[in-house]
């Protein structure tokens, strides 16, 4: 027992920091978090960025739904040791890896020692290969995606104009935020008629984060509703390939201008990495020093 702690703070202590560790989450469920995901990882493999996609999502596994990928095997099966990492990655276009969601890891709190190990290595040899390591998470404040929230170096929160998904928005922000006040969270406003509809959206929410919770929030961009989207879904493709010039891949490509260029924005100095901080949450006895 005391070997395996030991094992699992060594690992955790490894993560190699130039990878960039993305949360993408929402308070609602369907404002297009996957859509973000797998359109946000192109766009960023196609500035050069080696970039690897993780559906967390522990139910339907929309990543290769969207994406048109087919796998039989998924993070899960690394997890319990039966397929190595390199049976489990997908090599999508543009040079993106994929790894697919699973149902089996709805009890990662739970994992035993050699699984938790299994899982760490995974995820450290993820972010060894990647520039970005982008975490598509389920919806609402369950406890697996606010642990991957609070984990991440970056959360990029996805809200639409509808008032019940701003609301639900900010309920997630602050559950991330009295969880670990110095996440840095990003806004990105989906499904919207114009950039100022989107604007408007992240004034409230940037106004009542800073008067409630007393903290910035940074708001990333704005994708419009387009009816390109739903075509490529039908086609099982994503837009960003599919239609590169529609206006919701402008937008995407904008987000992911910035995205690229704007820093992680926390100080060294209170950076534990992406493992550590993962270990942590899930209270993993790998001792508080690591
Ligand atoms: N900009 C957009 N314009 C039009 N339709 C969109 C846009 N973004 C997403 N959609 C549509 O919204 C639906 C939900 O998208 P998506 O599955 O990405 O949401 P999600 O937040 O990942 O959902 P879940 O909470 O179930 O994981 C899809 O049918 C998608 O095509
Ligand atoms: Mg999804």
């Amino acid at each position: 027992m005391a070997d395996q702690a030991e094992k699992l703070r060594k690992l955790a202590g490894q993560t190699k920091k130039q990878c960039r560790v993305i949360a993408i989450t929402s308070g609602k469920g369907g404002v297009g978090k996957t859509s973000v995901s797998v359109n946000l990882a192109l766009a960023l493999a196609t500035q050069g960025a080696r970039v690897v996609l993780v559906d967390t999502d522990l139910g339907l596994g929309n990543v290769e739904v969207l994406m048109g990928l087919h796998s039989f095997y998924n993070l899960a099966h690394v997890v319990e040791g039966s397929k190595t990492l390199e049976e489990v990655v997908i090599k999508a276009p543009l040079g993106l890896e994929v790894v697919p969601g699973s149902s089996g890891l709805s009890r990662i709190a739970d994992l035993v020692d050699r699984d938790r190990e299994r899982l760490i290595e995974a995820l450290l040899s993820l972010c060894e290969r990647s520039d970005f390591l982008l975490l598509d998470t389920m919806a609402g404040i369950g406890k697996n995606t606010v642990s991957f929230c609070t984990s991440a170096d970056e959360v990029l929160l996805v809200t639409t104009p509808e008032p019940s998904a701003i609301v639900d928005a900010y309920a997630m922000l602050k559950t991330i935020h009295y969880q670990r006040n110095d996440v840095v969270i990003k806004l990105i406003v989906n499904m919207v008629l114009n950039s100022a509809q989107a604007q408007a959206v992240a004034t409230k929410l940037t106004n009542v984060a800073q008067q409630y919770l007393g903290r910035g929030l940074i708001y990333l961009g704005h994708i419009v509703r387009d009816t390109h989207v739903n075509q490529s879904v039908m086609q099982s493709q994503p837009f960003f390939i599919t239609y590169p010039n529609a206006p919701a891949s402008r937008c995407v490509e904008a987000i992911s201008q910035r995205l690229f260029y704007q820093s992680p924005a926390i100080e060294p100095k209170k950076k534990l990495g992406f493992m550590k901080r993962l270990a942590q949450n899930f209270g993993w006895a790998v001792g508080s020093d690591i």
